[in-house]
């Protein structure tokens, strides 16, 4: 087992299980987060021996809840950019062109950054108990980590808009009926639902899979002026007074009371 500040790393035969280990704060993707993310995954796609990585979050309560608001509340719409541009190309881009298979295994909450991150791997399985959903726009902002381009990939567009715009959470029956998740398991069969799965693209070529991810991933390419857009969106909602008062209540923990709303 490999020990990072804020992530785990375990071993088994041509399995790699990474588990997300900030309990306390649900997860949450802070900066240090994901660049020990990105470390991991690269060590994990040069290790002959992994075939398959397996992505969940510690603790029984969540996957990840998101980005983590703290460190971003106070940010210029510069710097919320820089943090959408960054994030997706070190850990969101990164892990869905990656040659090694990657399967979310959604253990509890899986919003805003949290559901992007599952989005970018390879396909999802989720708990019963796991809840899925882009909040963003209750904060005042929009999801900026691929969720408006890979949703609507995902689910379907109209589904995708009331998603975003509800900042609705959805249950793990209503995601297997939309084809957000694959499969839906109880709690207590979601790893090893994986690992079975994990054992079975085990068995087949690594480099053929690898070309599959790219093949497949190559057909949604046409819309890279979407992830742009978002980026240049994502940071403009910086500068706004409901940015503003969307990030303060959350950290206040009451609710945000937007102009007009
Ligand atoms: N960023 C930073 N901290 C977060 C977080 C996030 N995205 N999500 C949860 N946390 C922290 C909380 O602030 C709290 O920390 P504290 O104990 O130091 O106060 C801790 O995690 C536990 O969360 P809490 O809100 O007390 O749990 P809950 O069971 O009442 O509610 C959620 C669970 C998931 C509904 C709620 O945490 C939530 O709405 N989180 C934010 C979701 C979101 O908007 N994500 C998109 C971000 S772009």
């Amino acid at each position: 087992m490999k020990k990072y500040k804020n992530l785990l790393v375990e071993k088994e035969g041509h399995l790699a299980t990474l588990t997300i280990d900030r309990p306390n704060k649900l997860n949450a993707l802070n900066r240090e987060t994901i660049k020990e993310l990105h470390d991991a995954f690269v060590a994990l796609n040069d290790d002959e021996e992994i075939k398959t990585i397996i992505l969940t979050g510690s603790g029984d309560k969540a996957f990840v809840a998101g980005a983590d608001i703290s460190e971003f509340a106070d940010f210029s719409p510069k710097e919320g950019s820089n943090l959408a541009a960054k994030g997706q190309k070190l850990l969101f881009d990164f892990v869905e062109n990656l040659a090694t298979p990657v399967i979310a295994a959604i253990n509890g909450f899986a919003l805003g950054g949290g559901l992007e991150l599952a989005m970018a791997c390879h396909f999802r399985v989720a708990s019963t108990k796991a809840k899925m959903g882009l909040p963003e726009v209750s904060l005042g902002v929009i999801p900026g980590y691929g969720g408006t381009q890979r949703l609507p990939q995902l689910i379907g567009k109209g589904r995708a808009m009331e998603l975003i715009m509800t900042a609705n959470m959805i249950d793990a029956q209503k995601a297997v009926a939309y084809g957000l998740i694959n499969h839906m398991v109880p709690a207590e069969d979601l790893l090893p639902f994986c690992h079975s799965l994990g054992d079975r693209i085990s068995k087949n070529s690594p480099v053929a899979i690898g070309y599959a991810i790219k093949a497949i991933n190559a057909g949604f390419k046409n819309n890279t002026d979407g992830y742009a857009t978002e980026i240049d969106a994502f940071g403009t909602c910086f500068g706004t007074e409901d940015f503003k008062e969307g990030t303060t209540a959350f950290l206040d923990k009451r609710k945000a009371e937007f102009p007009g709303a």
